[in-house]
C-alpha cells in the first residue's frame, strides 16, 4: 500500500531518506516527505515533521498508514528512556488489541502460537520500559477510558504487576512469567458473551455464573496453545482467588494460591476500583488504597499489599494536597502509612508549619482530602 507520498509525486523522497514501516518509527524521527492518508489525498503530516509517540500511534491505529519516508540522519540514541518507554506502551497496546481483538468482535475461540509470540514480545518491551523509567505508571493512567476494553485493562494490570514484582525484588526471570500471566489474566473473558461483560449495573445470578468461568476458560485457551508453563497458566486460573479462601473458581487459600496469582489479584482489583465503569465513577487513589489495606490477609496477601502500597504511594513527595479542614499543604516525606505523610502547610499565614500526620497524635483527626490539582509543584 502506497501511503507515504502525494498522488502524482515521485515515490523517491530526499536521497538522504529511507522508507520504514510505522511499527519501526520512533519519536524524534523526521519525515522526509508528506505522509498521506491511505486511499485519499489528505496530508496527515508535512515533510520535515519531527515525530512524537502520539503521531506515530495515530498513523498506525487511526489512519492505517503502512510506511513512511524518514530522514536518514536520525540517531536512536537521541530518544530518552522515558520517550522509549512511552513508545513501547503505545506499541504494546496496539499489539494487544490485535491479539485480543476489539470488543465488537465475536468471542475468541483460539489463542494461537503467533498470538503468544506477540504477547511474549509485549512482555519483553514492558519489562524493559519499566526498568528504564520509574515514572511509567503515570502514563498508565492515560490508558484509562470510559470504554474500558479488556486489552487495556490487561496492559494496566501487567504494568502494575511488574511494578509490584519489582518492589518485591522478584528475579527478572520470574518477572517475565508475571508479566505474561498478567497480560493474559483476563483472556478468558473474550470467550464470554460480550453483552454480559459490558452490561452496566448488577448482573443476574446466571450472568455472574457465566462471568466466573473466565479464569478456567483462560487456562484452557493457554493449555490448548501448548506454549505456557504451569506457573503462567495457574496465575491466570487463580487470579480471582482470595487469601481467605472465599474467591473463585477453586476456593483456594493462602499459599495454595500461587505467588504470581496473588500479585496479579492485587493489581487487578486496584485497576478495577480506579477505572471508569458505565455505572460508577472511578474511586480516588486514596480510597482504593484504603480499601486494599482493609483487605490485607482476607482478600490479599499482606506482604504483597505492603509492596503494592510502597510502590504506589498516593501522595508522592512534592505533591500538593488539600487537607480535611480545607487548608493547603505540600508532601515533604512519606510514612509507613502512605495515606498519612509528613506535610508542610502552604497557605499564607501558616508559617510553613510541618505536620506529621501519622506520628503526631495531635493531628489524628486531620487527614488529606484530595490532591490539589491547581497547586504548584515544588
Ligand atoms: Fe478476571
Amino acid at each position: 500500500m502506497l501511503i507515504f507520498c502525494r498522488k502524482g509525486v515521485s515515490l523517491m523522497a530526499e536521497s538522504s531518506s529511507m522508507k520504514i514501516r510505522v511499527e519501526e518509527l520512533e519519536s524524534g524521527m523526521v519525515t522526509a516527505d508528506n505522509v498521506i492518508e491511505p486511499g485519499t489525498d489528505r496530508v496527515l503530516l508535512l515533510k520535515g515533521t519531527t515525530l512524537d509517540s502520539v503521531m506515530i500511534f495515530n498513523l498506525k491505529e487511526r489512519y492505517n498508514v503502512g510506511e513512511v519516508f524518514i530522514r536518514k540522519n536520525f540517531s536512536a540514541s537521541t530518544i530518552s528512556a522515558e520517550m522509549r518507554a512511552e513508545i513501547d506502551i503505545h506499541q504494546s497496546l496496539s499489539t494487544l488489541k490485535d491479539v485480543f481483538g476489539s470488543d465488537d468482535e465475536k468471542p475468541l475461540k483460539e489463542f494461537t502460537k503467533e498470538a503468544s509470540k506477540q504477547i511474549s514480545n509485549v512482555a519483553n518491551d514492558l519489562i524493559t520500559s519499566l526498568y528504564a523509567d520509574d515514572n511509567i505508571l503515570l502514563k498508565m493512567h492515560q490508558l484509562q477510558s470510559y470504554d474500558d476494553y479488556t486489552y487495556k485493562h490487561c496492559l494496566r494490570v501487567a504494568m502494575m504487576s511488574v511494578t509490584i514484582g519489582k518492589s518485591l525484588d522478584l528475579p527478572r526471570s520470574k518477572m517475565r512469567d508475571l508479566c505474561e500471566a498478567a497480560l493474559l489474566h483476563d483472556i478468558g473473558k473474550r470467550t464470554i458473551d460480550i453483552d454480559i461483560i459490558r452490561k452496566p449495573g448488577r448482573l443476574t445470578d446466571d450472568e455472574f455464573t457465566a462471568i466466573k468461568k473466565h479464569p478456567q476458560n483462560g487456562y484452557i485457551l493457554l493449555r490448548k496453545n501448548g506454549g505456557y508453563s504451569e506457573e503462567i497458566m495457574n496465575a491466570v486460573l487463580m487470579h480471582h482467588e482470595k487469601f481467605d479462601g472465599t474467591g473463585y473458581p477453586l476456593g483456594l487459600k493462602g499459599e495454595q494460591i500461587t505467588y504470581l496469582a496473588r500479585i496479579i489479584t492485587v493489581a487487578d482489583v486496584y485497576d478495577a476500583l480506579t477505572s471508569n465503569r458505565p455505572y460508577r465513577q472511578p474511586w480516588s487513589v486514596a480510597e482504593a488504597e484504603e480499601f486494599m489495606m482493609g483487605g490485607a490477609n482476607t482478600h490479599f496477601d499482606y506482604d504483597i499489599i505492603t509492596a503494592f502500597l510502597n510502590a504506589f504511594a498516593p501522595y508522592p513527595v512534592g505533591e500538593n494536597v488539600i487537607l480535611s479542614d480545607g487548608r493547603h499543604a505540600v508532601v515533604i516525606s512519606n510514612n509507613s502509612n502512605v495515606l498519612r505523610p509528613v506535610i508542610r502547610l502552604t497557605d499564607e499565614g501558616e508559617g510553613d508549619e510541618v505536620i506529621d500526620l501519622y506520628n503526631n497524635f495531635k493531628y489524628l483527626t486531620l487527614s488529606i482530602k484530595s490532591l490539589d490539582k491547581d497547586g504548584i509543584n515544588e
